[in-house]
């Protein structure tokens, strides 16, 4: 089974539907690791998609928020102010999917679906530092986490007990005693200084995960926050990958 690993759409229709187009045929399944909606124009639209098509999908601290489920005292008020917009806009019945949506983790087939990290769904897993410290209570296993937006991830490989980071540039190909912690990127809102929509493809028959990137219509996304009167910063930093 091949499956097309999503996280951190962020209400990105224009990213979603590049990534669709540019991994046709390359899996049987769709899983989504959270942060549906929040920061872009298209939440009801993005939802419905992932309603529909998604074969397991966890909550994102951005579902919650846009559903009034956390606290936004805590978010900058950029994030705020676009977890209030999509709160407005969600339709009743996408609202109250997106509130039941699961906490990670959750498993899929032979591997493990977080948001933030293992431990808690919140938490960025950005260093090496921050990956030994999710890694040190797990032998072995393969987990796929997003909330960084950073398209890669952390291993242990084999029977050393040294944390690695892994190249989103090469296939990783996770082998029996590995313990991974792998990031697809983000869809919707990439962080690493690369515009491109970032997604993963996972073979479990073979065990590889692909890395792939995509461009996408930034200027349709970036129009339609404008026009939707949310901060103009959103716009902006689609364009920079930032
Ligand atoms: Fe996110």
């Amino acid at each position: 089974m091949r499956y097309l690993i999503l996280s951190d759409i962020h209400s990105n229709l224009e990213a979603l539907e590049a990534v669709l187009t540019d991994s046709a045929g390359l899996y049987q399944q769709v899983v989504c690791l959270g942060d549906i909606v929040g920061y872009g124009a298209n939440p009801n639209e993005v939802t419905a998609w992932v309603r529909q098509n998604c074969e397991a999908v966890i909550r994102g601290n951005h579902d919650r928020a846009c559903t009034g489920m956390s606290d936004l005292r805590f978010f900058n008020p950029v994030a705020k102010a676009a977890a209030e917009w999509t709160r407005t806009k969600l339709e009743p019945d996408h609202l109250i999917y997106l509130s039941g949506l699961p906490r990670g983790p959750f498993d899929v087939a032979d591997c493990r679906l977080v948001h933030g990290s293992p431990l808690d769904e919140d938490t960025y897993v950005i260093s090496i530092p921050d990956a030994e410290e999710q890694l040190q209570s797990l032998e072995r296993g393969l987990i796929f986490f997003g909330h960084t937006h950073i398209q890669g991830g952390f291993g242990r490989r084999g029977s050393g007990d040294e944390v690695e980071g892994l190249s989103p540039y090469e296939l990783v190909i996770a082998a029996e005693e590995d313990a991974l912690l792998v990031n697809p990127g983000s869809v919707g809102q990439p962080r690493d200084n690369d515009w491109h929509a970032a997604y993963a493809i996972y073979d479990a028959g073979t065990r590889q995960i692909e890395f792939r990137r995509c461009p996408y219509d930034v200027d349709a996304a970036q129009r339609k926050i404008v026009e939707a009167g949310l901060p103009l910063a959103l716009a902006e930093r689609l364009g920079l990958g930032l």
